[in-house]
C-alpha cells in the first residue's frame, strides 16, 4: 500500500458520540456519565486518547448535558447530539474543523489501550481509507427464526472463521467519513457499516480485549472490578 503524501502530516480529530441514553445499563444517569472507580466513563474515555496524536478532541452528548461535560473535561470540544447515533457523530463531524483523518470512538468503551489508537491512524496514513480493530469470535454462531412456544430455531450454524467482532476507535479519511454520512440511510450500527454501503474497503487492525463495549450492568461490573485491580 502506498502512503498517501498528504495524509503523512494530517491533523487528527477523535469523535467520541456519547449522546446516548444507555437504558440497558439501569443506571440513573446516561452511560456516559456513569461513574467508574471515581471518574465518569466519558473522562477515562477522553484520557485513553494518546497525547502522541496530537488529536483534537470532540464529545458529543446530550443537548442539556453539553455544560456538565464542558465542566468536566479540559481542552476538548463539547456539542449536542442527535436522536440517533449517526445523528451524533454528524453533529461531531461538523464540529471537527479540517482534519484529515477522523477517528469515531464509542463513550462506552473507557479501557481501550492507546496501541489501538496509534494502530488505526498509522494505517490510514499508510494509505487506507477506513480502517477498524477486531477481535477474532470465540463463540459459535447460529443463526435463528422464531420457533414454536416462544422458543427460537437454529436455521444454520455460522463459519465464525470468517466473522470478526469489531472495536472503536474507528478510523476514516475525512473523505471517506463524510461519504459515509452523505449517503446515511440509517441502517449501519458502525460509522464502518456506512463507509462499506458507498463501496470504501475497509481494512481491520487487531483490537484489543480491553477496548470492551459496556452495554449491560455485567460490563459494568468487569469495567469497575478491573479499574479497582488495576
Ligand atoms: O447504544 P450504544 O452503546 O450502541 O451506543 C454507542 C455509542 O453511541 C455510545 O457512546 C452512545 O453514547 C453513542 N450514541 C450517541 N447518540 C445517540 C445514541 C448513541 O452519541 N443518539
Amino acid at each position: 500500500m502506498t502512503p498517501t503524501p498528504e495524509l503523512s502530516g494530517a491533523e487528527v480529530c477523535v469523535i467520541i458520540p456519547a449522546a446516548g441514553s444507555g437504558t440497558r445499563l439501569g443506571e440513573p444517569v446516561p452511560k456516559a456519565f456513569v461513574d467508574v472507580g471515581g471518574r465518569t466513563i466519558l473522562e477515562r474515555c477522553v484520557d485513553n486518547i494518546p497525547a502522541s496524536l496530537g488529536a483534537t478532541v470532540v464529545v458529543v452528548v446530550p443537548a442539556d448535558l453539553v455544560e456538565r461535560a464542558s465542566a468536566l473535561l479540559t481542552g476538548v470540544r463539547v456539542v449536542a447530539g442527535g436522536a440517533h447515533r449517526s445523528d451524533s457523530v454528524r453533529a461531531g463531524i461538523a464540529a471537527a474543523g479540517h482534519a484529515g483523518i477522523l477517528l469515531v470512538h464509542d463513550a462506552a468503551r473507557p479501557l481501550t489501550p492507546a496501541r489501538v489508537f496509534t494502530d488505526v491512524v498509522a494505517a490510514i496514513r499508510a494509505g487506507h481509507q477506513a480502517v477498524v480493530p477486531a477481535v477474532p469470535v470465540v463463540d459459535t454462531l447460529k443463526q435463528v427464526e422464531p420457533g414454536p412456544a416462544g422458543l427460537e430455531r437454529v436455521t444454520r450454524t455460522v463459519d465464525r472463521e470468517e466473522l470478526r467482532a469489531v472495536q472503536t476507535p474507528q478510523g476514516f479519511t475525512r473523505d471517506a467519513l463524510l461519504r459515509a454520512h452523505a449517503d446515511d440511510a440509517g441502517i449501519a450500527t458502525d460509522d464502518a457499516g456506512l463507509v462499506e454501503t458507498c463501496g470504501i474497503d475497509v481494512h481491520l487492525v487487531p483490537g484489543d480485549p480491553l477496548a470492551m463495549k459496556i452495554t449491560t450492568p455485567w460490563d459494568l461490573r468487569i469495567v469497575r472490578d478491573m479499574v479497582g485491580g488495576r
